[in-house]
């Protein structure tokens, strides 16, 4: 389902000294599989969630997602299959500011042309699901920190993604929500989802299927 040969990625600045955040990360993730990572502050984790989930290039490498090499991909492809394939949750959220909960969650349907009506829809049951069922057109500054990251869940499963990546999902909300992200994550590995996950919450390690360690910019183990 996920597979990355030789990935390597350095960030470089003009003035300064050239940053190596990955070199030569390995791993094969399969379908429907629990994954989870984790490692110190600084370890690369984010940067490899980032490459995998196509919102970053390797400096070189190759990732295989679905069974075709991405990394050859033109930006426009790019983005279509993380806009159809890929759930993104990220630990502050990235709501859209002045758009309400709903229209946030079915935000990625419009370059797909669906309706209105049907995003509307669409968006109300997932948000439903979250137990937000009373908050549809409320603004991201009109909740709490564990009510938006249900709102970004709710967007990330909007298109049925068959791939969740989460960068620590829980370290902006309170407990409770945590224990509601972790039961939602296994509901939809319980539906064949693969889910790639960030975290330091050793609830997540528990229940998963593999935990992979990073160190400066390697996988250990
Ligand atoms: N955009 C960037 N520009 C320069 N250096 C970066 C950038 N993003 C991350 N880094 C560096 O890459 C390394 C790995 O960072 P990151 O992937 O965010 O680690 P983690 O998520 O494990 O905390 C760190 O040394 C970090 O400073
Ligand atoms: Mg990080």
């Amino acid at each position: 389902m996920i597979r990355t040969e030789g990935l390597c990625k350095s960030y470089s600045h003009y003035s300064r000294h050239e940053v190596r955040a990955l070199y030569d990360v390995h791993v094969t993730i399969s379908k429907n599989s629990f994954v989870v990572l984790n490692g110190p502050s600084g370890s690369g984790k984010t940067t490899l969630l980032n490459i995998i989930g196509t919102l970053d290039r390797p400096t070189a490498g190759k990732v295989f997602l679905y069974g075709e090499e991405i990394t050859t991909f033109s930006d426009i492809a790019l983005a279509r299959l993380r806009r159809e394939k890929i759930g993104f949750i990220f630990q502050d959220f990235h709501l859209i500011p002045r758009l309400t909960s709903w229209e946030n969650v079915s935000y990625p349907l419009i370059p797909s042309g669906i309706g209105f009506r049907e995003r509307f829809e669409r968006a109300k049951f997932l948000l439903e699901k979250m137990e937000l069922g009373d908050r549809l057109d409320h603004t991201p500054e009109e909740l709490s920190g564990g009510q938006q990251q249900r709102v970004a869940i709710a967007r990330a499963l909007i298109n049925n993604p068959g791939i969740i990546i989460a960068d620590e999902p829980t370290s902006n909300i309170d407990e409770d929500t945590s224990t509601r992200v972790l039961e939602l994550l296994t509901e939809l590995k319980s539906r064949g989802v693969t889910i790639l996950v960030t975290t330091h919450d050793f609830h997540f390690e528990k229940i998963a299927d593999v935990v992979y360690k990073m160190k400066n910019g390697r996988i250990e183990c």
